[in-house]
């Protein structure tokens, strides 16, 4: 069935089944695996994209439920002046070890600078406790987070 998804601000037209979670939708439809897939039952955060605005997992909720919200991915991350000064930031602070959460982090951490210009540790911590990073990374991300911030 044909589905029309906002992504990156360019309308894409998509033949897949609308019960399909969205990033498989992303990654195997539209060829942006800038979107990893880690639990695939929203308790990661690897997968996190921003659907108007707001961080939001990817893995498990069907793709039709994606339709007439602006979805941006890591790809589109960048178009956002919170996603640039963040992206340099995690490049600045090697904010990343095997680099499979990074993409989530730098989601999230573009939609707490959005939402809170100059989150205090404690707001960073708790809006970031979604994002698991077995690789133990999170020191440097705040760093990251406090780099950007500024
Ligand atoms: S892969 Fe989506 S939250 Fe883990
Ligand atoms: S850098 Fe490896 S999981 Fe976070």
């Amino acid at each position: 069935m044909a589905l029309t998804l906002s992504i990156n601000g360019e309308p894409r037209e998509i033949e897949a089944d609308p019960e399909t979670p969205l990033a498989y939708v992303l990654r195997n439809e539209l060829g942006l695996k800038g979107t990893k897939i880690g639990c695939g039952l929203e308790q990661c955060g690897a997968c996190m994209i921003l659907a108007d605005g707001a961080p939001f997992p990817s893995c498990a909720a069907p793709a039709a439920s994606f339709a007439g919200k602006e979805i941006t991915t890591i790809e589109g991350i960048a178009s956002r002046p919170a996603g640039a000064r963040v992206q340099a930031a995690f490049i600045a602070e090697t904010a990343a070890q095997c680099g499979y959460c990074t993409a989530g982090l730098v989601v999230a951490c573009t939609a707490l600078l959005e939402a809170n210009p100059s989150p205090t540790e404690d707001e960073a911590k708790s809006a970031l406790a979604p994002n698991l990073c077995r690789c133990g990374a999170h020191p440097r991300v705040l760093r990251a987070l406090a780099r950007a911030a500024t």
